[in-house]
């Protein structure tokens, strides 16, 4: 089994509306009663710097629309400065990493929902990461359409929620075939049932997934 001295890095990834808010506080909870020591981040975004550049990617430009090309290096500029300063330390420190989306959220979106060539995305990947990759995600399975409807019920829809219905379907799609292609990482949680069951269903798979990835101890 493996060991890491360092902390653990858990992400949460799932189109939009699906419920990430509320299983992220249930992740909370869980592993306050574990008593490791953790903090929970999200991207775009987690540092003062990364969050401005997160407002810059979505945000409505009436002005001006942002290149694909610029918002995925936008993307990659906010995770490049979220890793130096918030993510690698905690990790170092042997603190547990608990992201609210990470690259396998720009494989979905500029990946497969903007049709972005993969080979660029995998490039950044890895100037910006070296190899650090998540230990496990949890990838939060709802159909787009009853997930865009909770979106649209919170509010104003921002730059990327506007996309039409297709680009999260691809979005959708490209989370499970990242869940095939990487079985050990990828935990899938159906988000369609209630929301106890889908907290319960998540945090059975997660303690289990934990105990593979830590052994016994
Ligand atoms: P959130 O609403 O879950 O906080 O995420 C913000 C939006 O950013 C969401 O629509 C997904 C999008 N996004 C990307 O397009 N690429 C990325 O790499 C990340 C991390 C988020």
């Amino acid at each position: 089994m493996m060991k890491t001295p360092n902390g653990i890095f858990i992400t949460i990834e799932g189109v939009e509306g699906v419920g990430k808010s509320t299983n992220i506080e249930a992740v909370n909870e869980y592993l306050l009663e574990k008593e490791v020591e953790f903090i929970i981040t999200r991207e775009p975004g987690g540092t003062i710097l990364a969050e401005k550049m997160r407002d810059l990617l979505l945000q409505i430009n009436a002005d001006e629309e942002l290149s694909e090309l610029s918002e995925l290096l936008l993307i990659f500029a906010a995770r490049a400065q979220h890793l130096e300063q918030l993510i690698r330390p905690a990790l170092t420190e042997g603190k547990w990493v608990i992201c609210d989306r990470f690259t396998d959220a720009t494989y979905a979106y500029q990946g497969a929902g903007r049709a972005l060539d993969r080979n660029k995305i995998a490039q950044l990947e890895t100037l910006v990461q070296g190899d650090l990759r998540p230990d496990i995600t949890i990838i939060l399975d709802l159909d787009p359409e009853a997930g865009l409807q909770r979106a649209q019920g919170r509010g104003a829809l921002d730059r990327i929620e506007r996309e039409k219905l297709e680009f999260f379907i691809r979005v959708r799609s490209a989370y499970i075939e990242i869940a095939i292609a990487e079985p050990d990482r990828c935990l899938v949680i159906d988000a369609s049932q209630d929301i106890d069951t889908v907290k319960t269903n998540l945090l059975i798979a997660l303690d289990q997934k934990l105990e593979t990835l830590l052994g016994d101890d």
